[in-house]
C-alpha cells in the first residue's frame, strides 16, 4: 500500500484482541516511521501487524506470521534489531513452510530439499528444479544463501569464484591486482586467471583496474572489457539506443546552462525527461560508480535548514564523481532532520544537525529497501569526508561484484558493527591506506566524456558503421505526450515466436553460400582495415541493407563475422557485445541481455533455440573480407528493415504474423 508518498502494510491478524496478543510499538515521530507488532501472550509468536513510513520488512514479518515455528529471537529485536548482525538470523533461522519465492509460491523447505534430493550443485540448477527465481527474481539472494547454506551442510566447500576463467572471488582478485600492480586485464588473466575472459570478469576486472589506477576507461586497453554503458558512456535502451544524464553536482543548474542543454535537444530530436526523482542530477548513470548525491534546498532557501546541504552535496559529488564500485552508489544531503532528500534510503547519507551533520551509510531503496544504518552522529564536514572516503573504499576493496551496500553491509560478519570498528575506530589499522587510496582517485580524476570528445580516434567508435557514415534507424520510432520513444519491444513468446518464423525463411550458411556459388554471387568483399576494429572488440559494417558485427579476437589471433541483429528482440547490437570464451568456444554476449552465441557456428551457448548467422572473415595485408553472398540474396534474410519491423510488431499477434511472413519480409 503506498498512501500520498507514505509506506502503509498490514499483515497476520492485526486486529488481534488482548486476550490473545501483546502489541510492540515502535513510534518515530521525527522519521514518520509507526510499527505495531502483535505477539503471542508467552512472546514465541508473531501474529501480525501494521507497518507504516517503512514497510521494507513486511514481507519477513508476513513470512514469520504465517509460520508455525517459534520466533527465532526476542520480540523486541524485530522493532530495533540485534546489535551486529540481523535479528531474524539468516535463512538458516527461517521455518521451512516460509514462502521464498511469491512468483511461484516455492517454500525453503521445498528449496532445501531439492538442492539435498537432487544433489543440484548451483544455483542455475536450483531454479530450474523448483521453479524458484524464475518469476521476479526478487528473492534470487535468499535462494543464493539457501543453496549456499545447504553446500556448507553437506561438507561441500562454498566456492564464490568469479567466473571460470578466475578461481577466486572480487575481494581476492582485488588484493591480488593491488599487491602484485597489474594494469591491464592480459596482465591480470596471465598472472591468475585462463582462457580468454568472459561477459562476467571483464567488466569485474575493469571495474578493479579503474578502482585502483584510474586509467580513463575509454582508453585502447580497457574500453571493450566494459559493458556497453561504460564502453559509450551511456544507458542502453531499448532497441540499442542510449539515454545520456548530463552531470549538474547537486541538482543546481543556471538558466543558460539549461537553454545550452534544451538547444542540444532540440537540435537533434531527442526525447528529454528529468530524472525519476524529478530533479537535475547524476552523471555516470551509465556506471557501477557514484551516481547522484541528492540535495534538498537546506539553508540556500528553506526555513527549516540547519546547514548548506546543496553546497556540501556539490563538494562530495565532485569529491567521489567518476569512481568505479562493485555497483552503483547513491548519496544524498539533507538540510535538517526532517530528511527531504531521503539521505536514510541511500548507501551514503548526511543529515544536518545544529552540530554537523549525521552519517547514515548502506541504506536501499529500489527492489530491496533498507534503512540506512547510522554510522556517526554530530560530525563536521571534514570528519565526514574523512569517514567517506574510508567507507567508499572498503566497500571497493571487499564486496562481491553487483553487490550493494545494503547486501554488503548485511551479509558482512558483524555487520555495521564491523563497519564502524573499520571506519571510525580504525580497528584494523587500514583507516589511513582507505583515505590515500581513495584520495590518489580524486586527484587523479579524468573526464571520459572530454575524453572522447577531444580525441578523433575514439570519437569514430561512435560512429554506427565502419565502412560508411550512413546511419539508420533500427527501431520504430512513435510520438507519445508530444516526445519520441522506441515502439514497444513484443514479450518473450511473441518474439521467440518471431525468430522461428524468420529463421524458417532464412538459408543455413552453406545452403546460401551453395545457393550463391550456384548463381555466381559469392564473393570476398573487402569492408574496413584492421585498425577499424577493436582489439578484442567488434564493430559493424553495412552490407547493402544488411548490418554485419565484425570481431577482431586479437588474443586468439582470431576473427569472426556475425549478423548485427541479436535474434532475441531483433535488436542491432551483437557487434558492441563483450567477446570471451565459454570452456574454450569463442563467443559474444549481447549487451542487452546478455544472452550468448558462439562465434563459430552462432549456437545458443545457454541451450536456447536462438541463434546467429556467421560468416567467413580473411584477412589480407591491411585489409578485412567477408565471404558474402550478393547483396541481394542476403537482403531478402537479414535486411534492418526486417528485423526493425518485426522488434516492434508485438501489437500484431505472432499467429497472425506468422500467417503473412512473406508481407511482413517484403520490404
Ligand atoms: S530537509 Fe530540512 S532543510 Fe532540507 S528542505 Fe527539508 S525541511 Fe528544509
Ligand atoms: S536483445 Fe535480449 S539478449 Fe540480445
Amino acid at each position: 500500500l503506498k498512501l500520498m508518498g507514505c509506506d502503509v502494510a498490514s499483515f497476520g491478524d492485526y486486529e488481534a484482541p488482548p486476550e490473545r496478543a501483546v502489541p510492540l510499538i515502535f513510534d518515530d515521530t521525527f522519521g514518520g516511521v509507526y510499527k505495531k507488532l502483535l505477539f503471542s501472550l508467552d512472546g514465541t509468536k508473531l501474529l501480525g501487524g501494521i507497518l507504516v513510513g517503512d514497510a521494507s520488512e513486511y514481507g519477513t514479518f508476513s513470512i514469520l506470521a504465517k509460520g508455525t515455528q517459534p520466533l527465532p529471537c526476542q520480540p523486541h529485536e524485530l522493532l530495533v534489531g540485534k546489535t551486529g548482525g540481523s535479528a531474524l538470523g539468516g535463512v538458516d533461522a527461517m521455518p521451512d513452510e516460509a514462502q521464498i519465492c511469491s512468483c511461484n509460491n516455492v517454500s525453503k523447505g521445498a528449496i532445501c530439499h531439492a538442492i539435498r534430493e537432487g544433489n543440484l550443485d548451483s544455483v542455475g540448477a536450483v531454479k530450474s528444479c523448483t521453479r524458484a527465481g524464475t518469476g521476479c527474481g526478487g528473492c534470487m539472494p535468499l535462494v543464493t544463501d539457501l543453496f549456499n547454506a545447504e553446500l556448507k551442510k553437506a561438507g561441500k566447500v562454498v566456492v564464490n569464484h568469479l567466473c571460470e576463467h578466475f578461481p577466486l572471488s572480487r575481494t581476492e582478485l582485488f588484493a591480488v591486482v593491488k599487491v602484485k600492480e597489474l594494469k591491464s586485464f592480459d596482465a591480470v588473466i596471465e598472472h591468475c586467471g585462463q582462457g580468454n575472459g568472459c561477459e562476467i570478469c571483464k567488466p569485474a576486472v575493469a571495474s578493479i583496474l579503474a578502482s585502483l589506477w584510474n586509467e580513463v576507461i575509454v582508453g585502447d586497453e580497457h574500453a571493450t572489457l566494459q559493458d556497453t554503458n561504460d564502453r559509450f558512456l551511456a544507458n542502453m535502451q531499448r532497441g540499442g539506443l542510449y539515454s545520456v544524464v548530463p552531470r549538474v553536482a547537486g541538482g543546481e543548474i543556471t538558466p543558460d546552462k539549461l537553454i545550452v542543454l534544451g538547444d542540444v535537444a532540440k537540435k537533434y530530436g531527442l526525447y528529454t525527461k528529468i530524472t525519476g526523482g524529478q530533479r537535475f542530477e547524476s552523471g555516470h548513470a551509465y556506471g557501477k560508480a557514484l551516481r547522484t548525491v541528492k540535495s534538498c534546498v537546506g539553508t540556500t532557501w528553506c526555513r527549516y535548514g540547519v546547514q548548506d546541504s546543496v553546497g556540501f552535496a556539490v563538494r562530495v559529488e565532485n569529491r567521489y564523481k567518476g569512481v568505479r564500485a562493485p555497483h552503483k552508489v547513491k548519496m544524498a544531503v539533507s538540510g535538517c532532520v526532517r530528511e527531504c532528500a531521503e539521505a536514510q534510503g541511500k548507501d551514503v547519507g548526511l543529515v544536518a544537525t545544529e552540530k554537523g551533520y549525521n552519517l547514515y551509510v548502506c541504506g536501499n531503496g529500489g527492489a530491496k529497501p533498507r534503512h540506512a544504518d547510522l554510522l556517526v552522529g554530530d560530525i563536521d564536514e571534514e570528519t565526514a569526508i574523512k569517514y567517506i572516503d574510508r567507507f567508499f573504499m572498503y566497500y571497493i576493496m571487499t564486496a562481491d561484484r553487483l553487490t550493494r551496500t545494503s547486501v554488503w553491509c548485511d551479509k558482512l560478519e558483524g555487520g555495521i558493527g564491523h563497519i564502524r570498528d573499520v571506519v571510525v575506530n580504525d580497528k584494523l589499522g587500514i583507516a589511513a591506506e582507505l583515505e590515500a587510496m581513495m584520495q590518489r582517485l580524486v586527484d587523479t580524476y579524468e573526464c571520459e566524456w572530454a575524453a572522447v570528445v577531444k580525441d578523433p580516434e575514439k570519437r569514430k567508435r561512435f560512429s554506427q558503421f565502419v565502412n560508411t557514415d550512413e546511419t539508420e534507424s533500427c527501431i520504430e520510432i512513435v510520438p507519445e505526450r508530444g516526445q519520441a520513444r522506441p515502439e514497444f519491444w513484443p514479450n518473450e513468446v511473441v518474439s521467440l515466436e518471431q525468430f522461428r518464423m524468420l529463421d524458417g525463411r532464412t538459408l543455413g550458411e552453406h545452403e546460401a553460400e551453395e545457393t550463391a556459388a550456384m548463381s555466381d554471387s559469392i564473393e570476398w568483399v573487402p569492408v574496413g582495415k584492421t585498425w577499424d576494429f577493436p582489439k578484442d572488440g567488434g564493430a559493424t559494417i553495412k552490407y547493402g541493407k544488411v548490418q554485419i558485427a565484425v570481431f577482431n579476437f586479437s588474443s586468439r589471433g582470431e576473427w569472426y563475422a556475425t549478423q548485427n541483429m541479436c535474434p532475441h528482440k531483433k535488436a542491432f547490437v551483437l557487434g558492441r557485445g563483450i567477446l570471451g570464451d565459454a570452456a574454450g568456444t569463442p563467443k559474444v554476449a549481447c549487451p542487452l541481455h546478455k544472452k550468448t552465441f558462439s562465434l563459430k557456428t552462432g549456437e545458443s551457448l545457454q541451450g536456447e533455440e536462438y541463434h546467429i548467422r556467421t560468416f567467413s572473415v580473411r584477412v589480407d595485408g591491411d585489409d578485412v573480407l567477408l565471404k558474402l553472398p550478393s547483396t541481394e540474396l542476403l537482403d531478402g534474410e537479414l535486411a534492418t528493415e526486417i528485423g526493425c519491423q518485426l522488434a516492434t510488431s508485438c501489437q500484431t499477434s505472432c499467429s497472425s504474423a506468422a500467417a503473412q511472413p512473406r508481407e511482413l519480409l517484403e520490404v
